[in-house]
């Protein structure tokens, strides 16, 4: 299958949260295309050493890899960052807002924590959204708006609602905007929603000391992603080596069932309906 024409030799991507895991996959994936890449992330240093490994790597030699520090959390940052690319390749075909962080949270404490994470998670979105759209749309060429949210904004697991509500937002966001994208006149940008399963990321590895068997890597979402795209899809739900995506279907059929049949909120963790979610079969 042909690549989206977002993904070609001299075309831009602009990945946040690039220093590290699935933007930094994509970082070099994209360089592997021969596209530009401007990597922008909160960690100078990182960023600046994994920037220097994908440029000693890169097979393409026109192709350029910049770097960017920012918060995605300050709206004057991301307006920054916008300003940079534009200055530097006058273009942005795919921009990636990927950044994303988490914090242990819950339901009536640690409101610092709910803020810093709802701040980075949901408003770095919406801040990459409002700085470069209107000029990804006015250059009149195909152009990817990818936003990276997460299983637990669809189906709300307990555990840290902090995180579950930012990413819950980021999916709301996103469908709103492909809506809107959809409904421009001669707009030729889309808006795709990446939702990754378990994946062995720098969020990750502070839980585990290695890989578990269950997790993906994340160049395996970003392949998984690309494809979906180059598909058309909307909605990238990754599986992982332990969640199919036909499990996925099963859990989120599950939790709209919680709201369409009136059962209590989060039915799924409720010992109740262990034996009916059990037994709960998607055609
Ligand atoms: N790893 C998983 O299992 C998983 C699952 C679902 C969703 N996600 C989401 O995937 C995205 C990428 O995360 P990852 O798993 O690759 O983690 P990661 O920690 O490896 O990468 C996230 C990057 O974002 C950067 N970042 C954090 N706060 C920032 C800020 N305020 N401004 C700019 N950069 C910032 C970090 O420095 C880091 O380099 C996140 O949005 C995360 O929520 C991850």
């Amino acid at each position: 299958m042909e690549n989206h024409p977002a993904f070609k030799p001299g075309n831009v991507a602009v990945i946040t949260g690039a220093a590290d895991g699935i933007g930094l996959a994509a970082a070099q994936c994209f360089s592997g295309y021969g596209m530009h890449v401007l990597m922008a992330d909160i960690e100078a240093e990182k960023l600046d050493t994994v920037a220097a490994e994908i440029r000693s790597a890169k097979v393409f030699k026109d192709n350029q890899i910049v770097t960017h520090t920012l918060n995605v959390s300050q709206l004057g940052q991301v307006i920054e960052l916008k300003k940079f690319a534009f200055e530097t390749f006058g273009q942005v075909d795919v921009l990636m807002n990927n950044a994303g962080t988490s914090r242990k949270t819950s339901s009536w404490s640690e409101l610092d924590d709910w803020r810093h994470l709802i701040e980075v998670n949901l408003w770095g979105i919406i801040h990459g959204v409002h700085a470069f759209t209107d000029a990804m749309i006015a250059q009149a060429s195909p152009g990817l708006i990818i936003n990276t949210g997460s299983k637990q904004g669809i189906t709300n697991p307990p555990g840290n609602p902090a995180y579950n509500v930012s990413k819950a937002g980021v999916k709301a966001a996103t469908e709103s905007l492909q809506h809107a994208l959809r409904n421009t006149n001669d707009c030729q940008v889309s808006a795709h929603l990446l939702v990754p399963g378990y994946t062995y990321t720098g969020l990750t590895k502070r839980h585990v000391s290695e890989k578990p068997a269950g997790a993906w890597l994340p160049r395996q979402v970003v392949d998984y992603m690309v494809e979906a795209i180059n598909r058309g899809r909307f909605y990238i739900i990754c599986p992982d080596n332990e969640v199919s995506s036909a499990e996925d279907a099963r859990r989120i059929l599950w939790a709209a069932g919680d709201l369409a049949y009136n059962r209590t909120a989060l039915s799924r963790w409720d010992e109740t309906f262990a034996d009916d979610f059990a037994n709960f079969k998607v055609d």
